[in-house]
C-alpha cells in the first residue's frame, strides 16, 4: 500500500474496506440523506425503527474512504439505541469509535451525525408523538 494509507489506522482502514450496513432498506422508518458543501460527497441513512428502538441502520455514501469509514461505524454504534439516545449522537462517538480520523478529515464524520438526525427528524415527522391528553375540570 502507499504512504497515503499511513493517514489512517486499522480500524478506519478495516471500515472502508469492508463496510458494514452498507445499502438501502426497503421499509424504512426514517431517511435522512446530506452532502457536504465543501466536498460535495453525499450520505443516506436508513433507519428501521420498532418501539422507539433503532432495529437496523443501512447507508449509502458517494464520497471519500473517511465518509465510508465513518458512515459505517456510525449505522453499527447507531443499531439498538433508543430513538432519544440516537438524537443525541455526535461525531464524537464515530471519532472516538474509529480510534481517529486526521484533522482534515473530522468533516467526514460530522456528515455521519448529520444524516443520522436527518433520518431521526423524518421517523419524527412520520411518527409524531401523541398529543398529551386535555385537562380535565376539576
Ligand atoms: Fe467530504 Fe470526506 S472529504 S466527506
Amino acid at each position: 500500500m502507499s504512504d497515503i494509507y499511513t493517514l489512517y489506522n486499522e480500524t478506519v482502514m478495516d471500515h472502508f474496506m469492508n463496510p458494514r450496513n452498507l445499502g438501502d432498506l426497503a421499509d424504512a422508518d426514517g431517511v435522512g440523506e446530506v452532502g457536504a458543501a465543501a466536498c460535495g460527497d453525499i450520505m443516506k441513512i436508513s433507519l428501521k425503527i420498532k418501539d422507539g428502538r433503532i432495529e437496523d441502520a443501512r447507508f449509502k455514501t458517494f464520497g471519500c474512504g473517511s465518509a465510508i469509514a465513518s458512515s459505517s461505524m456510525a449505522t453499527e454504534l447507531i443499531k439498538g439505541r433508543s430513538v432519544q439516545e440516537a438524537l443525541h449522537f455526535s461525531n464524537q462517538d464515530v471519532i472516538q469509535a474509529l480510534g481517529g480520523l486526521p484533522p482534515v478529515k473530522i468533516h467526514c464524520s460530522v456528515l455521519a451525525e448529520e444524516a443520522i438526525k436527518a433520518a431521526l427528524d423524518d421517523y419524527l415527522k412520520r411518527h409524531p408523538a401523541p398529543a398529551a391528553p386535555a385537562a380535565q375540570p376539576t
